[in-house]
């Protein structure tokens, strides 16, 4: 177990909530860092690299002030797409470095000359991966830690039961940082992770249900609306296999089982699907609110106390 030194002492609940294509943005960051969560979202997320700059000024910004009037913010991070197709990773790269952020997490591919440079100024790295194999090789390009996307999450989702993959990739990990996603909607699904030997919890499709989210109100409201027989993992839309919304998929006019397969993945194809298509895990299911972050995490956090009372109550009655 390994919680790096950048989140002691920051978080309200041991979670981060993720970045999220079209989803996350500055106003979801900044909330969410101010209420005890670390924030992130995905370079990409803006149109242009400076567009991104702008992003990282107006977060940082935002957060000093908040430093300076006496809070302690958690700390935010950047998704960085590292993959052939996208043509903005050197420049976002270098843009991430000059404008230090606190932690990088990188998708698709884990790169040792990515993870030096975020090194280089004192940032961290996390690496997004669905299987040992791809824990094993984010390990030796020297990242900090590794995010076990296990089966029901958003977005690219793995297909592992969380509880297999946190037992098989705790021991890969060591001491770096093991961060567990998938499904995680409420506080008491945090504390099951950190039991289950997670360092951090990671929690995507919960925060595209929040009033500073940028999803748009039909997809918030679609979530609320939506249980877990509403999701359909399949790689028709984009070449890589990732749960979606089935009502929002009937909306754009598509049936997965009669639709062709996607030729492969590239970014700019990939961008185009989830514009028209809505992603979400199964963690829907309990989601029954569009929230203010500050709420939200208030939320989390009582949750949280409370499935420590549950395992402490037992434990009390089982000696
Ligand atoms: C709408 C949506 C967009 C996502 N976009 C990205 C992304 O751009 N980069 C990335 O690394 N992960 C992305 N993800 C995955 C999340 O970062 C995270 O792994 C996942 O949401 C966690 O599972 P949960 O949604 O069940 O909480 C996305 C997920 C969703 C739901």
């Amino acid at each position: 177990m390994a919680l790096a030194p950048l989140f002691s002492g920051t978080l309200t609940v041991p979670a981060i909530a993720a970045p999220m294509f079209l989803v996350s943005g500055p106003q979801l960051v900044i909330e969410t860092c101010k209420a005890g969560v670390a924030g992130s979202f995905p370079a990409l997320n803006q149109r242009t690299s400076e567009g991104y700059a702008a992003w990282l000024d107006e977060i940082g910004s935002a957060l000093s002030a908040h430093r300076d009037a006496g809070g302690r913010p958690a700390p935010f991070g950047v998704n960085l797409i590292v993959h052939k197709t996208n043509p903005r990773l050197m420049a976002d790269l270098t843009i991430t470095c000059k404008a230090k952020a606190p932690f990088v997490i990188t998708s698709l591919g884990a790169v040792r000359d990515v993870v030096d440079a975020v090194h280089s100024y004192g940032g961290i790295v996390l690496h997004d991966v669905i299987s040992a194999r791809h824990a094993e090789k984010a390990i030796e390009a020297g990242v900090d830690g590794v995010i076990a996307v296990s089966a029901g999450a958003g977005g690219h989702a793995g297909t592992i039961n969380p509880f297999a993959l946190i037992s098989e990739l705790r021991p890969i990990c060591g001491d770096k940082m093991l961060v567990l996603a998938g499904s995680i909607s409420n506080g008491g699904a945090i504390a099951a992770a950190i039991a289950a030997g997670a360092d951090l919890a990671y929690l995507g499709t919960r925060f595209i249900a929040t009033r500073e989210s940028l999803a748009q109100a039909d997809y918030k409201d679609m979530i609320v609306a939506s249980g877990s027989k509403d999701i359909v993992y399949t790689p028709k839309i984009s070449g890589v296999a990732a749960n979606f919304l089935v009502p929002s998929l009937v909306r754009a006019g598509l049936d997965v089982a009669t639709m062709e397969p996607s030729k492969g993945m590239d970014l700019e194809h990939e961008a185009k699907a989830w514009s028209t298509v809505w992603s979400a895990g199964h963690g829907v299911a309990g989601i029954d609110s569009v929230l203010p972050v500050g709420e939200l995490v208030q939320r989390l956090v009582a949750e949280y106390a409370e499935a420590g009372h549950r395992l402490t109550a037992y434990r009390g009655t089982n000696p």
